[in-house]
């Protein structure tokens, strides 16, 4: 495989050749950095108390917009490969009920934010959101809008399952306001659609997505997974070429995370059939190839977007953020999590809801917030998290602005970290990464290596080096 090189950046992206000994070094266990510190460092030390503190400090900002996460767990059946947070059930009335209680928490959040309600930045995610009715989808927004003012400029984003949405649905989230759809594909390859348990047809897939932009969509992300089953460069190919057809605004290329311990159903996936290391490494690279050719720029880790798009316009002027909903350009400095097991970013802390329906049920009915556990955010950890973040979206550090923004001497306060990238055999020395009087910056080569670059600024990943805890990084 080559290099490949971008006319839209100028700037050459991750050669691919040569790296077996790199790849054995650098793909390791490793977070996926939609947070730092990770969730595996929440703790229910930060309690329900703790939370309705921070929504009250939040309160005083009242101004600033937020971002807002509402959490709709529900599927009718479990994809093999899933690591998102999902309730499985045919059982409609399950999850009517979870609305009601939904729209009570909403309410709860409202009423502690004192009159806060602009956003700017508001997404459905799941699970499967389409799970719900029509009826139910415009009852549940139409409860967001009483207590919320989601901004004119806002992106209002929701997850699509192209198996699982229909034509009326999509025009009722058009008619809302709804501006970008994230429609999940993954391989339309079937042998491996057989393998993980998703049957998705290619052609029932581009007749929707072409509805959804005849309808005005014009804001489309398709989430790929490289890395699963039966997954091969020639099979995956099609699937690429198929969708650079389609010309979504953005696309997804996830690592699959194949982590069992936490979701037991991955072991019906036969783990022979993943592909290997090396095989993984040409599945990145022949999308990263494909996309690039096709107009694609690559932003941060995995992801694509045509020239014009926003993100791509806000990586090339290095100003893309990150939070757990994903890279995006609006940054608020609040984002509220609604629903079971949202994780919510509040005054300095996080904040996760539980993850059992019966536990979230007694929680409002109790007139408490759902939290089970959360982290508040120290000095430090704020500094590592900004250094993580700009390595994880815009490849480079500004040495000067984290010392202006924290008052600290850079260079001093991350002496044994860049110690640790200089030394031989290290990022620095093997051509990743670059420490200069400027800041840092992840070089082409190390791009897809960014997460394992991230975890020498991680100062909590010691403790879990004992048991299995992250995903692969590549
Ligand atoms: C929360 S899911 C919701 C999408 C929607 N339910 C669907 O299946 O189309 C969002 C995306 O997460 C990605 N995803 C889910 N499980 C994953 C895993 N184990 N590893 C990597 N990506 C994963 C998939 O690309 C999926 O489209
Ligand atoms: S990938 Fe989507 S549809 Fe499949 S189980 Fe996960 S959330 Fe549900």
């Amino acid at each position: 495989m080559t290099a490949a090189t971008t006319e839209m950046t100028g700037r050459e992206v991750t050669p691919l050749q040569g790296t077996a000994a790199k790849l054995q070094r650098y793909d390791r266990p490793g977070p996926r950095y939609t947070s730092y510190p990770t969730a595996v460092e929440f703790s229910d030390g930060f309690d329900e108390a703790a939370y309705r503190g921070r929504l009250e400090a939040a309160a005083s900002a009242i101004d600033e917009p937020l971002s807002l996460y509402v959490h709709l767990p529900f599927c009718e059946e479990r994809c093999l490969y899933c690591g998102c947070m999902t309730i499985i059930t045919q059982r409609h009335d399950v999850a009517t009920h979870y609305l009601q209680y939904l729209e009570r928490e909403i309410e709860m959040v409202a009423a502690a934010l004192q009159g806060r309600r602009k956003v700017i930045q508001h997404h459905w995610g799941g699970g499967t959101p389409t799970y719900f009715t029509v009826e139910e989808i415009e009852r549940l927004h139409a409860v967001i809008s009483r207590h919320f003012d989601v901004q004119v400029d806002a992106e209002v984003a929701i997850e699509i399952d192209p198996r699982a949405t229909t034509r009326e649905q999509l025009r009722t989230l058009r008619s809302l306001g709804f501006n970008r759809l994230s429609m999940g594909v993954q391989d339309f390859t079937p042998d491996v659609q057989n393998a993980i348990g998703r049957y998705q047809p290619e052609q029932a897939t581009r007749e929707l997505y072409e509805y959804a932009r005849s309808i005005g969509f014009n804001r489309i992300n398709i989430d790929l997974i490289y890395g699963l089953p039966r997954q091969n460069v020639e099979s995956f190919s099609r699937t690429l070429a198929a969708i650079t057809a389609m010309r979504p605004e953005r696309i997804a290329v996830y690592s699959y995370a194949h982590v069992p311990w936490l979701r037991p159903h991955q072991k019906h996936i036969d783990a022979s059939e993943l592909p290997s290391r090396d095989v993984k490494w040409q599945l990145i690279g022949t999308a990263i190839e494909s996309f690039v050719d096709a107009g694609y720029m690559p932003i941060g880790m995995d992801h694509f977007a045509l020239a014009e798009d926003e993100l791509a316009v806000a990586a090339r002027e290095r100003r893309l953020h990150r939070n757990f909903m994903g890279y995006t350009t609006r940054r608020a400095i609040d984002m509220v999590g609604v629903g079971l097991s949202a994780i919510g970013e509040v005054s300095g802390a996080f904040a996760q809801n539980v993850k059992k329906l019966s536990s979230y049920f007694r929680a409002i009915d109790a007139r408490q917030f759902p939290t089970e556990r959360g982290y508040m955010l120290t000095e430090d950890d704020s500094i590592r998290r900004q250094v993580i973040s700009e390595l994880m979206c815009n490849f480079f550090v500004d040495g000067a602005a984290i010392e202006t923004r924290f008052g600290v001497d850079f260079n001093r306060y991350f002496a044994a970290e860049f110690e640790a990238l200089r030394a031989p055999g290290g990022p620095v020395s093997d051509g990743l990464l670059e420490i200069s009087p400027r800041g840092i910056e992840v070089l082409p080569e190390g791009r897809l290596f960014v997460r394992t670059i991230c975890m020498h600024f991680d100062r909590y990943l010691q403790r879990h080096q004992d048991r299995p805890t992250f995903s692969r990084t590549i």
